[in-house]
Formats: C-alpha cells, structure tokens, sequence
C-alpha cells in the first residue's frame, strides 16, 4: 500500500509501462474518445473501485462514487453525470453497486452524531424508515445492516427509475437498463440482487412522467 504521495506518482509510471508492453497503442487510441457501456454509481470506500473488482480497463466505465452510493434528486454533480452518461454517451447499463460492510449505511443505522454528515445520512436513514418493519424484525446487528445495505442499493435503482430523463429514453427505447449490484469485501465477489428495471411501470403512479 502507498504511503506518500510521491509512491503514488511512482506507481503511475510503473502502471503505464505495464501497459504499453500489453499493448503499445492503447493511451494513443484511448485518448482521442470515450465511448463506455456502462455507468457506474457506486460508494466512495476505497476498497470498491470499479474498474478494478469487474477487471475492466479505463475506458470501460464511466462513474460517479459518494458515501453508500446515493442517488438524491437535488444532486447536481450526480445528476450532471447521469445525464451526461445517458443522453450523451449513450450507456446501455446503469449499476448501481453497494458492498455490505458500508460505513455510511452502517452510521445512518446508528444513533450517532457524524456533525456534518448527518445531512447525507439523512437519506440513507430515510431508507431504513421506508423499511422499518422488516429491518426492525432482524434481530442480529450484522444480517440487519447487511439487509439495510441491499435495500439501499434497491431504493436507489428506484431513485434512478423516478429521474425524468431516463424516463424519456425508455420511451424512445430498451436503453438504458438499471441494475442493483451488492458487493462482498469479505471475499472480493459481485452478486446482481435482480432488480432490473427498464421502465418505470412499477414506480408509483406519482413518479411516472407523461411523455413530453
Ligand atoms: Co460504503
């Protein structure tokens, strides 16, 4: 693991020279465009990097990262990327990944006082309210957070469907699909919760737009 800064810049130049002997051309053809699949909205935790748990190189993803991979609809810097990936880039898959073990959810869970963040805790506690019941009835800490952790990612892939513009693109197409992945820390793997959505026939009636 890095310590300073200059170990950073030092791994930088080994990481370029490993791939020009993989592939000489690849910088000189990356850097011209970018044309990725796949939007990525996932936490801010160091351990989760997107690039690197699906073994994909830069190029592939284009992302968004915050604490427990929130979507919040008066998030201009989230929106900005959403829109930008989806009626730009013209990404075909949106996922939404989470990883049990998440701090942030893990401190929405509690009674504790973060100062500041509370404010973006706030949302994720909205969650936990949205599913008390359920949450409430797991009585070992570890399983409850762990489920707390998929019905976050849940609610969000929901949070992503009630954006206008994605909507519009359903209306013109299958494009983009929303997928809610769960990540371990434990042993490195992603699971698709099954959460797929490509319209918005199960939002409820209040969230879905009339065609324009
Ligand atoms: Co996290």
């Amino acid at each position: 693991m890095p310590e300073t800064h200059k170990e950073l810049l030092k791994g930088n130049r080994d990481w370029e020279r490993n791939i020009l002997k993989i592939a000489p051309d690849f910088f000189e053809k990356l850097s011209s465009s970018q044309s990725p699949k796949f939007l990525w909205i996932g936490c801010s935790d160091s351990r989760v990097p997107a690039t690197e748990i699906t073994n994909a190189l830069p190029g592939s993803i284009f992302v968004q990262r915050n604490i427990a991979n929130m979507v919040i609809h008066t998030d201009v810097n989230l929106l900005s990327v959403v829109y930008y990936a989806v009626k730009e880039l013209k990404v075909k898959h949106i996922i939404v990944c989470g990883h049990y073990g998440c701090g942030g959810v893990k401190a929405a869970m509690s009674n504790n006082n973060y100062g500041f963040l509370n404010n973006w805790l706030r949302h994720i506690k909205d969650v936990y309210r949205l599913h008390q019941e359920e949450l409430d009835s797991i009585e070992d800490e570890g399983q409850r957070l762990d489920r707390y952790v998929e019905l976050n990612i849940k609610e969000q892939v929901n949070n992503l469907s009630k954006v206008s513009f994605i909507q519009e693109e359903w209306e013109n197409g299958e494009f983009p699909y929303i997928h809610g992945w769960v990540y371990s820390l434990k042993d490195g793997l992603l699971q698709d919760l099954d959460v797929t959505t490509n319209n918005a026939e199960k939002l409820d009636q209040v969230f879905q737009y009339n065609p324009r």
